[in-house]
C-alpha cells in the first residue's frame, strides 16, 4: 500500500495528504499537441488547491518553456535499457509557477528534441523516459499515494512497478491509468521485449497483445483502475477499441469514466489576454463580434456572415478527410452566405485538400495549416459555431471551449460530445447534434446553425446559457479523489 505523507504535532498525526505522481508526454504549457496536454497541465493544479500533493513528471523536449524557466537538479542516476546504459537527470522547475510541482527527465539525446511524437525511436523514447521514471522513484524515501498513467505512453509503468526485479518496493504502490485516447497502443515487437528492465518472465501475458507488447493493454491489465475521459467513450470502448474490446469487457469492473474539466484560468473570455476584446455573459454579442472583426480583417474575410470554425488535428478520427468536399458543397449550397475558417494540422493530402478548396474561395474559406495557440483563442472568441465532426472523440476540449466562449459547437453524437452537447431542438438545448460524419450531416448542419444565426434572441440565449454551465476543474478532482480512496 502507498504510504501518505503525514505531518505530526507532538507524535500525532495532524494532516495526511495524498501523493499523486501524474506520468505524461504532455502537460500544457510546457508541451502540448493536443487535449492531453491541457488536462494534465490543469488536473494536478486544481487537485493541490484540493488539497492533494499532486506532482507531475514528463520528458524534457526542447520546448521554448524549458528555456523561459527556471530549474533545479532534483536526481541524476544511470540506468539500463537493455544493453545500454543510460544517464539520466530528474530537473524540477524552481518557482512552483504551474501550480504544482513539475519535473522533467532529461535523457540527452532521446528526448531532448523539439517534437514530441513522430521519431522513427519513439519506442526507445517513451520506454527509456518510463524506466527513469520508476529508477527515480524507487530511490525516493517514502512511497507515493498513487502513480497516476496517462495514454500508452506511461502504459509499461504499472507493469514494471509490479513486476521489475529492481522496482519491487513499488510493488504495492497503487496505480491508475487514464486513457485519453485508445487508438494509440504504442505497441512493440517481443524483439523489443529486452528494452524492458530485467522481469518476472512467467508475466509475459501481461505485456502481450495480439502477439506484440502492447503497452496500453499491458496498462489495462496491471493498474489498480481505469479511468477514460467520458462516460459514453468507456462504453463506446466495450465495442470499438481498436482490437481491445473483449480486454475492456472483461476489466470493465475496473473502468469508469470521468468527464474532463477545462482550465477557467486559461479559458475565460472574460479575462483573456490572447483576445481582441474580452467579454461576459452580458457582453458577448458585442464582444464576439468585435472579435470577428478583428480576426476576419486579417483574413480577408466578412465579418457581417455567421463565421464557421474547426480548431484541431487534421486526422481521420475528427473526420478532417470529409472537411474538404464538405466545405466545397457547403459553399455551393449557401454561396457567401457564411464565412468559414480552418485552423489545423496532420495528414499531408488534407491539408493540401484544404488548401485547394479554401484557394477558390479565397473570400469565403481560410485554412491555417500548423498550430498557433493564440490563434486558436481569438478562433474561439471570434467564431460562431465552432465545427466537430469527430468519428472518436474520447472527451474533446474544443466544444468545452468554444461554450465557455458562447460559440455554438456544431458535433457528431459520439463520446464526449454526447455526454456535454443537447442539441437545440432538445429541451434547454444550445449547440447542434448530427449523426454521421460525412458531406450531408455537416452541410445539413451547417444549413440549420445559418438560420439560428438570424435570431438573434435565440442565439444570444444559447451564447448566455452555454457560457454559464459549470464544466470547471471541481467536480473532475473529486471524481478522481474517490477513484483514488478506492484504491
Ligand atoms: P485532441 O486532444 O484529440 O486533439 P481535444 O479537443 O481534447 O482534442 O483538444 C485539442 C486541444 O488542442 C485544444 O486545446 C485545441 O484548441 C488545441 N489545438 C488543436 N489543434 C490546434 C492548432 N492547430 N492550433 C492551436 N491549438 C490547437
Ligand atoms: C485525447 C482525446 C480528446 C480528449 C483529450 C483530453 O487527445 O482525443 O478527445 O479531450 O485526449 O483528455
Amino acid at each position: 500500500m502507498g504510504l501518505e505523507l503525514v505531518l505530526t504535532l507532538e507524535g500525532k498525526p495532524i494532516f495526511s495528504a495524498m501523493e499523486v505522481v501524474h506520468v505524461s508526454a504532455e502537460c500544457y504549457p510546457v508541451a502540448k499537441a493536443g487535449g492531453l496536454g491541457d488536462v494534465v497541465g490543469a488536473l494536478p493544479k486544481y487537485q493541490n488547491k484540493a488539497g492533494i500533493t499532486a506532482k507531475v513528471v514528463m520528458p524534457m523536449y526542447r520546448t521554448s518553456f524549458l528555456y523561459t524557466s527556471n530549474w533545479v537538479v532534483d536526481y541524476k542516476a544511470k540506468a539500463f535499457m537493455g544493453a545500454w546504459e543510460f544517464e539520466y537527470t530528474i530537473i524540477k522547475e524552481a518557482t512552483g509557477k504551474l501550480g504544482f510541482d513539475l519535473y522533467l527527465v532529461d535523457i540527452h539525446g532521446l528526448l531532448d528534441r523539439q517534437k514530441i511524437y513522430g521519431y522513427p525511436d519513439d519506442v526507445e523514447r517513451f520506454t527509456a523516459f518510463q524506466i527513469a521514471v520508476v529508477h527515480w522513484m524507487s530511490h525516493w524515501n517514502h512511497r507515493p499515494s498513487v502513480v497516476h498513467c496517462h495514454d500508452y505512453h506511461a502504459g509499461l509503468i504499472p507493469f514494471m512497478m509490479q513486476h521489475c526485479y529492481d522496482y519491487q518496493n513499488l510493488k504495492e504502490v497503487p496505480t491508475v491509468l487514464t486513457i485519453h485516447n485508445a487508438q494509440y497502443q504504442g505497441w512493440m515487437g517481443w524483439h523489443q521485449s529486452e528494452l524492458i528492465p530485467r522481469w518476472d518472465l512467467s508475466k509475459k501475458g501481461l505485456l502481450d497483445w495480439g502477439n506484440c507488447i502492447n503497452p496500453l493493454a499491458a496498462a489495462i491489465k496491471c493498474a489498480s483502475k481505469i479511468t477514460t475521459v467520458s462516460p459514453s467513450y468507456m462504453r463506446e470502448l466495450m465495442q470499438h477499441a481498436n482490437g481491445l474490446e473483449s480486454l475492456f469487457a472483461s476489466e470493465k469492473n475496473k473502468c469508469v469514466g470521468i468527464l474532463n474539466g477545462i482550465d477557467h484560468d486559461v479559458w475565460n473570455p472574460a479575462t483573456d489576454t490572447n483576445i481582441e476584446v474580452v467579454y461576459t455573459v452580458n457582453t458577448v454579442m458585442e464582444g464576439k463580434q468585435k472579435n470577428k472583426e478583428k480576426i476576419c480583417s486579417q483574413y480577408g474575410l466578412d465579418a457581417s456572415l455567421p463565421l464557421f470554425v474547426f480548431i484541431g488535428r487534421l486526422v481521420g478520427e475528427k473526420a478532417a478527410d470529409v472537411l474538404p468536399a464538405a466545405m466545397d458543397k457547403a459553399i455551393q449550397t449557401y454561396g457567401a452566405r457564411a464565412s468559414y475558417m480552418i485552423l489545423g494540422s496532420g495528414d499531408p493530402a488534407v491539408e493540401m485538400a484544404l488548401s485547394k478548396v479554401a484557394a477558390r474561395y479565397n473570400h469565403i474559406f481560410r485554412v491555417y495549416i500548423g498550430y498557433n495557440e493564440i490563434l486558436s483563442h481569438g478562433l474561439y472568441a471570434s467564431a460562431d459555431f465552432l465545427l466537430m465532426p469527430s468519428r472518436v472523440e474520447p472527451c474533446g476540449l474544443n466544444q468545452l471551449y468554444a461554450m465557455r466562449y458562447g460559440t455554438v459547437p456544431m458535433v457528431r453524437s459520439t463520446g464526449g460530445l454526447q455526454d456535454t452537447v443537447v442539441d437545440m431542438g432538445d429541451k434547454e438545448g444550445y449547440g447542434i447534434r448530427f449523426t454521421h460524419a460525412n458531406e450531408k450531416d455537416i452541410v445539413d448542419s451547417i444549413g440549420r446553425a445559418i438560420d439560428v444565426y438570424d435570431n438573434k434572441t435565440h442565439l444570444l440565449w444559447m451564447r448566455q446559457f452555454m457560457m454559464q454551465i459549470n464544466h470547471s476543474w471541481d467536480q473532475t478532482v473529486e471524481s478522481y479523489t474517490r477513484v483514488y480512496k478506492s484504491i
